[in-house]
């Protein structure tokens, strides 16, 4: 069949690669996609969330399943315009319909669907311009770290974690009267928690689900964790810490409440769920929802797995995830992102990039690149992730390294510790 991926990141190059190894993918399009994606299909200028070209574009083509890489889409409602059009649907949409994707899309509405199916995540209150004096009451009457968040998508630039009562509430303020914009018309005001992050990821076809390979990404510019927060400079998979005993918890408290929930709602929902953990002295917790895979943890987790992609989906289309059976790969995988200097602020593009033909030994998974004739040129602030296989996570580790070194550009950077926290005293 022929398929459409959207979106242009290293988790697309992560889909596309793996979607081309499945005798099912006859021809693989993406839309935008990046000069990564084009080694594996045609690249398509289209943007994810032009509906309208996308609809010419599946009608001409012949497209027998569309699979959404990015949340806009998802939030925008690209399921539910498929669904209700006569002529798209039936062609089966991996993600969420809109009501799905409210989940990522609104962190207000994530944090009530949490509430009301006792699913553990930090305390909260929601705050709008109507209710400032509340939101004002409740932060400092709460302890610091106050964390704030931005209703909507914001980039990743929603979240503000602040040490201080007084610049919190100058800060909420902040945020209600624009400083993200649209998306922070409400914010959510909620309890600091302290522990170690991780990331699993379901497939859901609204009913059953299979779990992908765990993973823990790295989100700050700086090695030690420091620095701003980016989109993420490296993840590994697995988590040596979070074992059975710990996944046991998740599925029981977070993941069978979840799916419950989204029954419950009536959502449709037949894609990934993206659950943002964190462990806090053995007790899971969400941090987050998102609706789609995480990037870079596509450019770990899909490595690790050993499934017909193409089969999966279908089945999630079908409805029948629960004969399926997920089969990891037993090694270990790291992905670090090189990046363009200035990163995550700003930086130039349009660097020349090399070495690539002397990597052999990892997966090189494009992010903001472009082909220029002959050339592949840097078009973005994360450029490439460089992925890794290993016995253990250090050996997967110091082989991204290694080659992370090989392939060059002007301006290039990355971290060296990705899983220092994990890897200490292994
Ligand atoms: P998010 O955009 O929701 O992923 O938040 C960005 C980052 O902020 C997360 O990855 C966490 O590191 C941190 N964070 C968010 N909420 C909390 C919280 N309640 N307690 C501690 N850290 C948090
Ligand atoms: N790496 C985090 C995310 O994809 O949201």
């Amino acid at each position: 069949m022929n398929i459409l991926l959207l979106g242009s990141g290293g988790r697309e190059h992560a889909f596309a690669w793996k979607l081309t190894q499945s005798p099912l993918c006859e021809q693989l399009y993406i839309a935008p996609g990046n000069a990564g994606t084009a080694q594996h299909g045609v690249n398509v200028p289209l943007e994810a969330d032009d509906f309208d070209g996308l609809k010419k574009f599946v009608l001409k083509n012949n497209i027998k399943m569309l699979v959404v890489g990015p949340e806009v889409p998802l939030v925008k409602g690209i399921y539910d315009f498929f669904a209700k059009d006569k002529k798209l649907k039936g062609i089966p949409v991996i993600g969420p319909s809109q009501a799905g994707a409210e989940l990522e899309g609104s962190k207000s509405f994530a944090k009530e669907f949490m509430k009301q199916f006792e699913i553990p995540t930090a305390s909260y209150c929601t705050v709008n311009q109507e209710n400032v004096e509340d939101g004002i009451i409740h932060i400092v009457s709460g302890k610091l770290p106050v964390v704030l968040k931005a209703d909507g998508l914001a980039a990743g630039k929603g979240v503000v974690i602040i040490n201080d009562f007084v610049e919190a509430t100058q800060m909420l303020r902040d945020i209600l009267n624009g400083k993200f914009g649209e998306a922070g018309k409400k914010v959510v005001v909620e309890e600091f928690l302290k522990g170690i992050e991780f990331s699993v990821f379901a497939l859901t076809d609204g009913e059953h689900y299979v779990l992908l390979p765990v993973a823990k990404d790295y989100k700050r510019i700086g090695e030690g964790d420091t620095g701003l927060n980016t989109g993420g400079m490296g993840a590994v998979s697995p988590v040596p810490f979070v074992d059975d005993a710990l996944m046991q918890k998740v599925e029981e408290r977070i993941i069978r409440p979840t799916i419950y929930g989204i029954k419950k709602r009536g959502m449709v929902y037949k894609g990934f769920i993206f659950f943002g953990l964190i462990a806090v002295d053995g007790e899971p917790y969400v941090i987050e929802y998102n609706c789609r895979m995480g990037d870079p943890e596509a450019e770990v987790v899909l490595p690790r797995l050993k499934n017909d992609l193409v089969e999966l989906f279908q089945a999630t289309h079908n409805g029948t995830l629960n004969i399926q059976n997920i089969e990891q790969d037993p090694r270990a995988t790291a992905a670090v992102m090189l990046v363009s200097n200035g990163y995550p602020e700003i930086y130039a593009k349009g660097k020349v990039m090399t070495g690539m033909d002397e990597v052999q030994s990892s997966l090189l998974f494009h992010a903001g690149t472009q082909a220029d004739g002959e050339q592949i040129l840097t078009n973005g602030g994360r450029v490439m992730a460089v992925t890794s296989y290993g016995d253990t996570i250090q050996d997967a580790i110091d082989a991204s390294n290694k080659n992370a070194e090989v392939v060059d550009f002007e301006g290039k950077k990355y971290r060296t510790d990705i899983g220092f926290d994990l890897t200490k005293g292994m």
